[in-house]
């Protein structure tokens, strides 16, 4: 069971020492930091009006994705939107902390290994997040080869982040799909292709994810990767975020694909790990069960 007061993160760092394999790895030349802090939320002056919102339009289908297991997006109060409101809390924190800059808005989802929630969480730490009243969110499909979001919110899909990056003349912005749920837009993978990889690390990323970010102050944006040991993209993607949302499978990620997959996600400097459940397959919905250190 979930120990009340106590985030999955701060539980997590308990079973496995991050901090001592992040100083263990040698260090990874990452890019130089945005230089654009932020002022708090609500002391924005006029300039910092934001542009209109996106015109695609998508509605979501709720019931698929409460068949799916996600119970975000109505009041009641469950474990599941309980463990979330604590990440979410978290993230808001570090992204709105005094002299936070505009990549602390950015949060990257990732994993080791193919299956282990990744995009499960980042569509219930999504879902949380636009329940806020001062935030927006951005849900990112960034697994580009295996792309599943537009699927499971039941949007029709379309241009994305990987036409965005290769072709300057197309603005991200008109690639964003806004949703019936408010405060949610989705912005799909785009096209798949043999230079994802190279495209994620050009200074193309940059300054699309720059313009996103930048034009409207209250936007988080949520990437949801590949497994970091399966494919190169996360890897690359972990250089522009601010934070690396680290999930954890209790019964399958093994300490050496953790500490394989911390390595390679070095290029953002601040990474989290979160547990996820323990037995899914048996039906229970066991976000964040903790395991290890109970007696
Ligand atoms: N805590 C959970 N409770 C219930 N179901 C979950 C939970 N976590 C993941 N799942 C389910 O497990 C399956 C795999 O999860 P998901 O697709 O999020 O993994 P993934 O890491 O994104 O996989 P991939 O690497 O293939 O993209 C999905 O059907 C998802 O809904
Ligand atoms: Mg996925």
């Amino acid at each position: 069971m979930s120990e009340p007061g106590r985030s999955l993160f701060e539980r997590a760092a308990e079973v496995y020492d991050f901090k001592a394999a992040v100083r263990a790895r040698a260090p990874i030349a990452g890019l130089p930091p945005v230089q654009d802090p932020q002022p708090p939320v609500g002391e924005r002056g006029p300039d910092a009006s934001p542009p209109p919102l996106p015109n695609r339009r998508g509605v979501i289908d709720r019931d698929a994705l409460a068949a799916a297991g996600f119970a975000l997006l109505d009041d009641r109060v469950t474990a599941l939107a309980e463990e979330f409101r604590l990440v979410k809390r978290q993230l808001l924190q570090a992204a709105t902390a005094p002299g936070s800059i505009a990549r602390d808005r950015m949060i990257l989802v990732a994993s080791a290994l193919p299956a282990e929630g990744k995009t499960f969480c980042a569509v219930n730490l999504a879902l949380s997040v636009a329940a806020e009243k001062d935030f927006e969110v951005l849900l990112v499909d960034a697994d580009v080869a295996k792309p599943s979001i537009l699927a499971l919110l039941g949007l029709e899909d379309g241009p994305g982040l990987m036409d965005a990056i290769a072709d300057p003349a197309l603005d991200v912005e008109g690639c964003i799909i806004r949703t019936d749920v408010p405060h949610l837009s989705v912005l799909p993978a785009g096209r798949p292709g043999n230079d994802t990889t190279e495209l994620l690390a050009s200074d193309r990323t940059r300054l699309v994810l720059d313009r996103i970010v930048t034009r409207r102050p209250n936007r988080v944006l949520i990437f949801d990767s590949p497994p970091a040991l399966a494919a190169s993209p996360a890897s690359e993607l972990a250089h522009h975020v601010g934070r690396v949302m680290l999930i954890v499978r209790a019964d399958r990620t093994s300490d050496v694909e953790l500490r394989e997959a911390v390595a390679l996600l070095g290029g953002c400097g601040d990474i989290r790990l979160l547990l996820n459940a323990t037995a899914m397959a048996s039906g229970g919905r066991r976000f964040g069960s903790y395991y290890g250190h109970e007696g």
